[in-house]
């Protein structure tokens, strides 16, 4: 099994920001105001000023899956059902708007509501805010976006894990391993005896984690590493 792990970098020729790249995300923000519980606690009004933003931007017809979405995307209907285990750190729908059968969200989602006040999720495509009301329980006041803060637990991680072990090649696409502990998960999959490739625009710095790399933007580098798996099926 193929486990593919995405970050920032597969959207970026989408038009989505990365975050630590030159005019990232955490270049305009300071990362301690808009992506964590005690930043939400102080100043929820700018926490959903800046997720508004951002789903603003998602949702318009501009922002739409890349060459390489397209690509896993195929990739995962190709070969036979769970072939392939997709993992992204991304709060984009890229993945699914690109046909990927299954995609597992390790820091959630943007385009979802969590409501503090009934524990449920929502969809959530328009602007939230403290008026906003929770579709399931109809309460004001308690929505913050689903998506995973730092100090908080990622989603999934018993399934990433488990899946980890399992897998003989691991793939790291458009991410520089900043983040724990999604960073780690090439040294799992290292010690669990899989092959390791990453693809991205430039090394990570990470390359003795890594048996393999390509480099160049990821529209042209990963589909020409699955077509070639493709090929050889
Ligand atoms: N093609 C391939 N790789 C690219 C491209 C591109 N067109 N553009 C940028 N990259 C690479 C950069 O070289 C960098 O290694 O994508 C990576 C983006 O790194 P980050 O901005 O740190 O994004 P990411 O690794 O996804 O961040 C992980 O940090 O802040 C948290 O929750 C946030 O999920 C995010 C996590």
């Amino acid at each position: 099994m193929i486990f593919i792990l995405t970050g920032a970098g597969i959207s970026q020729e989408s038009g989505i920001d990365t975050f630590r790249d030159k005019g990232g995300l955490w270049r305009k923000v300071r990362v301690e105001d808009v992506a964590t519980p005690a930043g939400f606690r102080r100043d929820a009004a700018k926490v959903h000023r800046f997720y508004n933003q951002r789903r603003k931007e998602l949702t318009s017809s501009r922002r739409v899956p890349n060459a390489a979405h397209l690509a896993l995307a195929e990739l995962a209907l190709t070969l036979d059902r769970g072939e392939v285990f997709l993992v992204t750190q991304n709060v984009d729908d890229l993945h699914e708007r690109a046909g990927s059968p299954e995609v597992c969200h390790l820091h959630g989602s943007l385009l979802s509501a969590l409501c503090l006040n009934c524990g449920r999720r929502s969809d959530w495509k328009g602007d939230m805010d403290r008026s906003s009301s929770c579709p399931k329980c109809a309460q004001k006041g308690g929505l913050r976006p689903d998506v995973v803060w730092f100090g908080e637990r990622p989603f999934h991680f018993d399934l990433v894990y488990e899946m980890l072990s399992r897998c003989s090649l691991f793939v790291s696409i458009g991410t520089s391993g900043a983040v724990y502990p999604a960073a780690g998960l090439v040294g799992g999959a290292k010690a669990s005896g899989a092959k390791t490739l990453e693809i991205n625009v430039v090394p990570t710095g990470r390359e003795k984690l890594f048996d393999e790399g390509l480099y160049g933007p990821a529209t042209e580098m990963v589909p020409l590493w699955t077509e070639k798996l493709i090929k050889n099926k």
